[in-house]
């Protein structure tokens, strides 16, 4: 019986050191201490039939024994439970002070990002922001806008001709469709919708059959503006481009206005401002000139107003169509047009 019990001791102690969970425990708590199961009273059951010495000296041991296994339970259960805790805790540990995890963002075209700011600039001027569509119809990106059919004014934007016909328009020219050339159909929209007095920017794409180069793309931005009211004058236009300029690059630019032609506007001006890709010197952009014609403007040609349904004896208006893509490529010193059609992500992420 002493045997016995000296080997249960053994094996008991060794079992419990190699247990890895807190149920693992019990299960050999039980098997080994159970009242009706455990081995430990399987072996004690023989006591009854031993001498009162032996007794005693069994009993002694069993006891020991006991105590010994139910230290060692005890011992284990505890180091289980602070591991299980320190597990749990290093599992749910954060550490704040590492970098957060980068999620990749995309960020705003350069070319939103400077109409954005001219908006805000002709919002504070009281200049409402309006949108028009780019598949438009004959009447309004030419006839609308004085350039009858066989103007050659139309030669100087060659653009792209849709066959398709338009439910509900009725004349032969309105049926024809045109990806427009410029934002100024919008200027004829404009008038119809809000009539006079009148302040509009109309930012948005324009297309051309161009040869492509580094200032040439088919697809482009521009930005249009208009300003209807009782006598405005060329000094209206000269005060509102100076606001929009210093607006944009922030400094004094050097600008010169010359007569420019467009059927749409009379006075007509193209205002050039110093090429700031080189500085004046001659680049590619500014076609060696060390100027870049940015914004072509002018005086509401009559027939444009009378389109409009406007007076043009009781109103008068100027106009600008703003290369918005020229623009942004002088702000950020961009020597290629190609770049902003490109999806080039090495590009486009220098801006965000
Ligand atoms: N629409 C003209 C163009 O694209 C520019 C312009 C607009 C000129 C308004 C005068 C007035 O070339």
């Amino acid at each position: 019986m002493i045997n016995k019990l000296n080997e249960l001791k053994s094996k008991a102690v060794e079992s419990i050191e190699k247990a890895k969970t807190v149920e693992a425990l019990e299960k050999i708590d039980n098997t080994l201490m159970g009242r009706k199961v455990g081995k430990l009273n399987d072996i004690l059951k023989g006591i009854k039939d031993l001498s009162a010495k032996d007794k005693a000296l069994v009993g002694k041991l069993a006891n020991e024994v006991k105590t010994v296994i139910s230290e060692k339970l005890e011992e284990k259960k505890k180091e289980l439970n602070k591991k299980t805790l320190n597990d749990n805790l290093e599992k749910d540990f954060i550490d704040v002070t590492l970098p957060g995890k980068k999620i990749d963002q995309g960020s705003l075209n350069p070319i939103s990002i400077v109409q954005y700011e001219l908006e805000d600039i002709f919002k504070s001027m009281g200049f409402m922001v309006l949108d028009g569509p780019e598949l438009e119809s004959d009447y309004y990106n030419f006839e609308g806008l004085n350039i009858p059919e066989h103007h050659p004014a139309r030669d100087m934007t060659d653009t792209f001709y849709i066959k398709s016909k338009v439910k509900g328009q009725k004349s032969k020219v309105e049926n024809k469709q045109v990806l427009r050339t410029h934002t100024s159909p919008v200027q004829v929209r404009a008038m119809l919708k809000y009539g006079a007095p009148m302040r509009a920017v109309v930012p948005g794409r324009v297309f051309r059959n161009e040869a492509m180069d580094a200032s040439h793309e088919h697809t482009f931005n521009q930005l249009e503006g208009l300003m209807i009211d009782k006598d405005i004058s060329i000094a209206n236009i000269i005060a509102v481009m100076n606001k929009l300029l210093t607006g944009i690059f922030k400094k004094d630019v050097k600008t010169r206005l010359r007569p420019g032609f467009f059927p749409f506007v009379e006075p007509g001006f193209e205002l050039d401002i110093n090429c700031l890709i080189c500085g004046g010197k001659g680049c590619s952009v500014c076609k060696q000139t060390g100027w870049v014609e940015l914004l072509p403007c002018g005086m509401v040609h009559p027939n444009v107003l009378k389109a409009g349904g406007i007076n043009s004896d009781e109103y008068s208006g100027f106009a600008f169509g703003l290369g918005l893509t020229r623009l942004v490529m002088m702000k950020y010193g961009i020597d290629d047009i190609r770049h902003f059609a490109s999806g080039d992500l090495r590009f486009l992420k220098q801006f965000s």
